[in-house]
């Protein structure tokens, strides 16, 4: 069961207009859409996206009993293009709710998790041509150990690197388990007490599948270009790579000018898209944590579309 993290908060900045209309980016199970549609009427129109079509056709026979719900299979990184196809131009609010849903995690053969024993896979999109097999199985040292220290923030990536490669010059590792096997074997003993050991890098070995990092870059203009003046953009991030990605993209999109600090006349004509209405990041209550474990780590920041 999915437990949407910071409900409340978020319906409360995204929808302005209970008539207007709203793009989940991604819907997943649709807990946040659930509540779009609670807090909103039978003429808004509600768009749900989600790259996983498992999940999408779950959502799709929860959601058959409300007409203006239209669910979409697709990358959020090609949003405008996906809504061209719906023949929507503009949108009053839009929601990012990023990483991976407990449907994902809990879900045999899907090779999330390293609780359950699968094949290595981590495709949100299963027509994905790379899988996380691919990348312990064939990526080269240097390559392994800089994402799972730059998207696992792991400390001991170098070592659980060259454990990979050393563990498949015998064999491939083709399970989750044989992973997270190789993993204990590479860091220290007291490493496995404070934390799991495999958490980081799988976490980093499904951001690079699934080009997490890219996909929220490309996302982030098209969202804000959809938005009507005085729409909102509400990001939910769990990661600090990607809240950095949102935070400098809001901070960048609120100001007039970005000319270097000493230039005394502008050169460069921008013009500030967004006013910024989370100063620091929303994160979840200690209640919140204390129910859903998952809403340790999430950060939402909110961004309006100014009037031009
Ligand atoms: C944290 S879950 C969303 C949960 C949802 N807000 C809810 O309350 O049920 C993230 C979902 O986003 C989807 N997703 C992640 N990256 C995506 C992308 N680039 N394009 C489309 N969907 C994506 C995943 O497949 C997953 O279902």
């Amino acid at each position: 069961m999915h437990v949407p993290v910071l409900f409340n908060e978020t319906l409360e900045y995204l929808i302005t207009d209970p008539r207007g209309v709203y793009v989940d980016c991604t819907v997943g199970g649709g807990g946040h859409l659930q509540g779009i549609i609670a807090r909103t009427g039978e003429e808004a129109v509600l768009i749900g996206i989600d790259q996983d079509g498992e999940i999408l056709e779950k959502t799709r026979t929860r959601m058959s009993g409300h007409a203006n719900v239209i669910l979409a299979k697709g990358n959020f990184r090609n949003l405008q293009v996906i809504l061209h196809g719906l023949s929507i131009t503009s949108a009053d609010g839009i929601l990012i709710d990023l990483g991976v849903s407990s449907f994902q995690l809990d879900e045999k053969e899907r090779g999330f998790s390293y609780h359950l024993d699968d094949r290595l896979d981590m495709r949100m999109d299963r027509e994905l041509d790379t899988s996380a097999w691919d990348l312990v199985n064939k990526w080269p040292l240097d390559k392994l150990e800089q994402i799972i220290a730059e998207h696992g923030e792991e400390r001991y990536a170098g070592r659980i690197a060259r454990g990979i490669v050393n563990a498949r010059q015998h064999r491939s590792i083709d399970t989750t388990l044989e992973l997270v096997e190789v993993i204990r074997r590479s860091v220290p003993a007291g490493y496995k007490r404070e934390t799991h050991p495999a958490r980081r890098t799988f976490q980093a070995l499904r951001i690079e599948v699934n080009q997490e990092i890219e996909s929220l870059k490309q996302v982030l203009p098209q969202a804000v270009a959809l938005l009507k003046p005085g729409g909102r953009l509400c990001v939910i991030s769990f990661h600090s790579l990607e809240d950095r990605i949102v935070k400098d993209y809001f901070a960048r999109e609120s100001r007039d000018c970005l000319c270097p600090g000493k230039q005394p006349v502008c050169t460069c004509g921008h013009k500030a898209q967004l006013k910024v209405l989370t100063r620091k990041p929303v994160e979840a209550s200690p209640a919140e944590v204390a129910r859903n474990k998952r809403a340790r780590s999430s950060k939402l920041r909110v961004a309006e579309k100014l009037e031009f």
